[in-house]
């Protein structure tokens, strides 16, 4: 295999906060082994367009702290296709950079792969979505700051609900996973949470949050976008046929939880990944995840992460039995 001495870093898909301080990490640990470092901007869309530009220690101070990625990110469908892949390798070449490192979730990690196999081009994953959603990794990068950006947020809906007694279905992200919504929902002390990964709530949910509507009680029903009943519209449409005498709210929490500056957690695990990410390339791998289990940097398959499905805790999902 040539040696790798040009690595390419982007981010791509949906932006998460951190990953600024995982592109810093990535930048300082290269140039701390001697590799000239590229920043490819937009995702994959930079990498057909060939807008790639050389960082230095000094590009990437002063931004661990903030949310968004300095790179921009976007969702690329020309390099689904093989053409948009060979122009992409095409500027790779011209660039003379022989390693990527990708930044981003399931969708960024699939191109990874396919590109990866086509032109025998290393690819280093590091896990940043909020969704928190890749199989392999405990964490992804921004998960955390998300959650305490819900949780934030439901507080304050919580003033207001109390205040009326309203019930409020809040819908929160998370794809077709839960992640963002149990975690959220457990911290907010919700009266209810809907999840994909736990079917058939909605009748239990009613009886429940009949009996606390009688009683002038507020009520916080988290709902994940991807939930079996639909979205917190839908399912708030449900409940108000169903209880004409309540006062029903919803408030879709949206792109909010995108934004911020990433919580100590997701700087410190961007950090780690960053570090981990180049050494791997060291270390001779390819098509490879860095991802932490049990507090330890791991490096899982690509195609592995791609393929499984990651269960959210069920512990967790017990624990709001008895908490609700
Ligand atoms: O994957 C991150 C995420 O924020 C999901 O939770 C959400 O479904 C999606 O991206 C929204 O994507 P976009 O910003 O492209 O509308």
């Amino acid at each position: 295999m040539e040696e790798i001495n040009k690595v390419g870093v982007l981010t791509s898909g949906g932006d998460a906060p951190g990953m600024n301080a995982a592109i810093r990490a990535v930048v300082r640990a290269g140039i701390h082994y001697g590799f000239q470092v590229f920043g490819i901007r937009r995702g994959y869309q930079g990498m057909i367009e060939g807008d790639i530009i050389p960082m230095t220690s000094q590009s990437v101070s002063g931004i661990i702290h903030n949310g968004g990625t300095i790179l921009q990110t976007a969702r690329c469908k020309e390099f689904m296709t093989y053409e948009g892949r060979r122009k992409a390798n095409d500027n790779l070449v011209a660039n003379g950079i022989n390693a990527v490192i990708v930044i981003g979730g399931d969708g960024t990690f699939t191109g990874a792969c396919i590109m990866s196999k086509e032109f025998d081009i290393p690819f280093i994953g590091i896990p940043g979505t909020i969704d928190n959603d890749l199989f392999g990794t405990d964490y992804t990068i921004g998960y955390d700051t998300a959650v305490n950006t819900v949780v934030d947020a439901v507080d304050k809906i919580r003033d207001t609900a109390s205040s009326h007694g309203r019930i409020f279905f809040v819908e929160v992200m998370g794809k077709e996973a839960g992640f963002v919504a149990l975690l959220s929902g457990v911290a907010c002390g919700a009266e209810g949470i809907l999840v994909p990964e736990r079917q058939g709530q909605l009748e239990k949910l009613k009886e429940y949050i009949a009996v606390r509507g009688r009683m002038h009680k507020s009520s916080i029903i988290m709902v994940a976008e991807g939930d079996e009943d639909g979205g917190a519209i839908a399912i708030a449409k449900k409940f108000r046929e169903e209880f004409p005498e309540f006062d029903i709210r919803t408030t879709i929490l949206g792109h909010i939880q995108r934004g911020g500056s990433p919580s100590a957690f997701d700087r410190v695990t961007a950090s780690r990944m960053g570090v981990a990410a180049i050494e791997a390339l060291i270390d001779d791998q390819k098509s490879i995840m860095i991802g932490i289990v049990n507090d330890e940097i791991v490096n899982v398959p690509l195609s592995k992460t791609i393929k499984l499905h990651k269960d959210v805790n069920s512990k967790l999902l017990e624990l709001t039995e008895i908490l609700i």
